[in-house]
């Protein structure tokens, strides 16, 4: 059989049997205590070595860092702070790490010098619990569609078409960048690309996944993302992955529903399944908010706020309420906000956002209902004729969180938004066809998947979140 995990051994079922395990020495302690730990769990499991039945060639090579398989006798501990230890009766050195230059040495290492080392931090207890806790995540969304009678879609990374029309796109050519070939008015004729068009990544997979929509009823999608927006800032990445489900015959409120459950549930999971490493990065952020000033500090544990955010409805709001809140709160009226709230119709930014979630909610917010000028094309518009029925979730310590909305399914509005915004017919002529073919109430959004894990795990950059982070001047690895 196959050498058992820690985890496993922890549950101390192989009490007073022979078991081998593999590993990595997170410590070696008066020669005789070694750490192990095998990415199975936080924990690690206590390999006893009695130093005189060992050469010290071979003790000389258990370094922290070093890969290890161990054999020995699985029994009660004698010492605090384990149930079970191992007897070592033999040691293998799969390989060595020189204490002279593996940078992952057991003392405390910054984020920031560890986002250099992003091929090894996931040594570390942080980052190896980020990273349990967000390949749970990923499973507890998959596990919450398929219970929820939803299909799997896989939406193109390549395409023609930017969604959100935002523009922050990566082109995709194989075009030669010194000498490409021109049309006769001497601009880069993209008919002799790869493709025969100009191509990008996609910004999101929501226009392909309205199409499936259309005929399997509840799709999502959840896949990478690409955005070139040059913000260096800790909740942005150029690459993300982000979960798109879409439904036929769903309206707004059906639409919140669905955001607000399926939140829930995936929190609820990781809370269920991911205790030891939640319970690590709880206490990591307490150590960590000391050396902040008090009003930085959250004011909940991180197990009590993923606790809060399952058991309590999310406010839902209206844009235009949430105008006047803003208009009328302290900071505006003190000119503290750098964007001051003046009328109507303006965009939220990120310090409006946090205000209502952070100081006069205090919960996660739904804001609804915004103007038609600030949106997408495709979003529905609302009997006022200025407002769409757009959502987004805004979240205590993150802000936006999901963006989403109703989408516009009459063919005729949709084609005055399109002319509205000079966007051309000929581009979107299949998403248009969704319009004339039995076309029907529909909606969906968007939850951008590190952000999620950025809050289920209390980190604070979302460079943390993800294995190897795509940002401004940094692809490295
Ligand atoms: O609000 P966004 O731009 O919405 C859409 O793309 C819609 N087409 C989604 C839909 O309705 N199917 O993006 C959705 C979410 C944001 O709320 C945010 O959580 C995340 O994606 N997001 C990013 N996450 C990390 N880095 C970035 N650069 C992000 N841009 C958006
Ligand atoms: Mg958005």
């Amino acid at each position: 059989m196959h050498p058992a995990t820690i985890k496993d051994l922890l549950k101390g079922k192989e009490l007073l049997q022979e078991i081998t395990i593999n590993g990595w020495v997170r410590t070696f302690r008066s020669n005789r205590f070694i750490a192990l730990n095998d990415g199975s769990t936080i924990n690690t499991i206590q390999c006893v070595v009695d130093f005189e039945q060992f050469s010290e060639d071979l003790l000389k090579q258990i370094n922290t860092g070093a890969a290890l398989q161990i054999t020995g006798t699985l029994v009660e501990s004698q010492g605090r702070g384990q149930s079970v230890e191992i007897q070592v009766s033999k040691i293998h050195v799969h390989g060595t790490a020189d204490p002279e230059t593996y940078p992952i040495q057991p003392k405390k290492h910054s984020l920031e010098f560890l986002r250099e080392k992003a091929h090894l931090r996931i040594r570390t207890n942080t980052f190896a619990a980020v990273m349990r806790v967000r390949s749970a995540l990923s499973f507890a969304i998959h596990q919450y569609f398929r219970d929820n009678g939803f299909q799997y879609f896989h939406a193109p990374i390549i395409t023609g078409s930017d969604a959100e029309g935002a523009g922050e796109i990566f082109k995709v050519t194989t075009l030669d960048s010194k000498n490409p070939p021109l049309t006769e008015e001497g601009e880069v004729d993209y008919k002799e690309d790869f493709f025969g068009k100009e191509t990008n990544l996609t910004v999101s997979g929501q226009l392909e996944a309205e199409a499936y929509a259309m005929a399997l009823g509840k799709v999502y999608t959840f896949g990478p993302t690409f955005r070139a927006e040059n913000s260096n800032t800790s909740r942005h990445l150029a690459e993300f992955w982000m979960i798109e489900p879409e439904m036929a015959f769903f309206d707004l409120n059906d639409n919140m529903d669905l955001a607000e459950d399926f939140i829930k549930k995936v929190i609820s999971y990781a809370l269920e399944h991911c205790s030891d490493d939640l319970e690590f990065l709880e206490k990591r952020l307490i150590d960590e908010e000391k050396s902040k000033p008090q009003i930085e500090r959250s004011a909940m544990p991180l197990l009590e706020k993923l606790k809060f955010v399952t058991e309590n409805n999310f406010k839902r709001v209206s844009y235009t309420e949430a105008i006047d809140i803003l208009k009328n709160s302290k900071p505006n009226k003190k000119k503290k906000f750098t964007y001051p709230i003046e009328e109507w119709g303006t965009d939220l930014q990120s310090e409006h956002e946090r205000y209502l979630v952070e100081k006069h909610f205090n919960c996660p917010v739904i804001l609804f209902d915004y103007p038609a000028k600030i949106k997408a094309f495709y979003m529905r518009l609302n009997e006022d004729g200025k407002t769409v029925r757009a959502m987004d979730i805004l979240f205590p310590g993150i802000g936006e969180i999901v963006g989403g909305s109703q989408r516009e399914e009459r063919l005729d509005v949709l084609k005055e938004k399109m002319a509205a915004l000079d966007i051309d017919e000929k581009e979107l002529w299949w998403y248009l066809d969704l319009r004339k073919f039995g076309t029907a109430e529909h909606s969906g959004f968007g939850l951008g998947f590190e952000r999620l894990v950025l809050f289920a795990t209390g980190m604070g950059n979302i460079r943390d979140v993800i294995p190897f982070p795509r940002t401004p001047q940094n692809a490295e690895f």
